[in-house]
């Protein structure tokens, strides 16, 4: 990788190179992970989803008590400078938002300022070899606190998972919680029965509201599909015609194997592949923030 890093990025209040970005050591985000964030994706110039992720990013901070800092009105303007500074035509933004900085003490005072780090990554989103050859996974234990539905920076768990992803040679890793998969590690988990339904567990407090799933349904349910929305289990996704799963960062990806065994006959399948191509259609209909 070069070591030339000419990214600007919006820290504290300002455009700064992301090089010289820095924030305090006691920011409550660094000391705590008392912070949450977003991953908004950028293909063709598009913001992806953009003011759903910005609705999901002020429900987390209004679950934890941080005040929103900006209106979506203001996020989507600073986003968009950062993809005019960056000339980011297709990658990503992050934005995290932590609860401020303060002496370290796990009591925190209300008038605190929140801290907005924002930041573009560079991708191709939409040219990821896994959409064609399928993705292999293997699962773990779902080690994650209660509250999965708020986009939290204490990412621990998910971090171990995505070790033991690297150390399979594997792409993703789906957790159970007993026998029911929870969701990706960083994506949802989606089965297609052999009765054609799409399957994807029920919205609660055991997984993250994924923006990217919303879409997904929506599509499916447009083409017809039988959607359900049900814990599953790892023995379902063995038995099913196909499997993916769906992130702002990889779209839908087909699954071809499972902890050594083969998923949906060892290939990518039809209906992801239908469900993946109407979703880019969607994007490419978005105005552009950049041309
Ligand atoms: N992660 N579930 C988890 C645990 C996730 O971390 C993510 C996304 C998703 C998919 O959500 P969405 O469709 O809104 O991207 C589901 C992002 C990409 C990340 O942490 O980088």
């Amino acid at each position: 990788m070069s070591t030339v890093d000419n990214r600007i990025a919006f820290v504290r209040g300002a455009f700064v190179p992301l090089q010289d970005a820095v924030i305090p050591v006691m920011d409550r985000g660094f000391l705590f992970g008392d912070g949450v964030y977003e991953v908004t994706a950028i293909i063709e110039g598009r913001l992806v989803d953009n003011s759903i992720h910005l609705k999901r990013l002020a429900r987390s901070l209004a679950e934890i008590g941080i005040p929103n800092p900006f209106t979506i009105e203001k996020w989507t303007e600073i986003e968009t400078q950062l993809m005019q500074r960056n000339e980011l035509r297709n990658g990503l933004i992050y934005i995290q938002v932590s609860r401020g900085v303060a002496e370290r003490a796990f009591q925190y005072a209300d008038d605190l300022e929140p801290t907005v780090v924002m930041f573009p990554q560079f991708a191709q989103i939409q040219s990821n070899p896994l959409t064609r050859t399928g993705a292999r996974i293997i699962t773990v234990p779902d080690l994650r606190w209660a509250r999965r539905d708020i986009k939290s920076t204490s990412l621990l768990a998910q971090v171990m998972a995505k070790h033991a992803v690297k150390q399979a040679g594997v792409n993703e890793a789906w957790m159970l919680d007993g026998e029911q998969i929870t969701e990706g590690a960083s994506s949802t988990a989606f089965i297609v029965t052999r009765g054609n339904e799409l399957l994807t567990r029920n919205l609660s407090r055991d997984i993250l509201p994924g923006i990217t799933r919303r879409a997904i349904i929506g599509i499916a349910e447009r083409h017809g599909l039988t959607v359900v929305e049900r814990p599953f289990s790892k023995a379902e996704v063995l038995d099913a015609a196909e499997a993916f799963y769906t992130s702002a960062s990889t779209i839908a990806i087909p699954v071809i194997e499972m902890d050594g065994v083969c998923v949906g006959g060892g290939a990518p399948g039809p209906v992801v592949r239908s469900l993946y191509d109407a979703y880019l259609q969607d994007v490419m209909a978005l105005p552009a923030s950049l041309s």
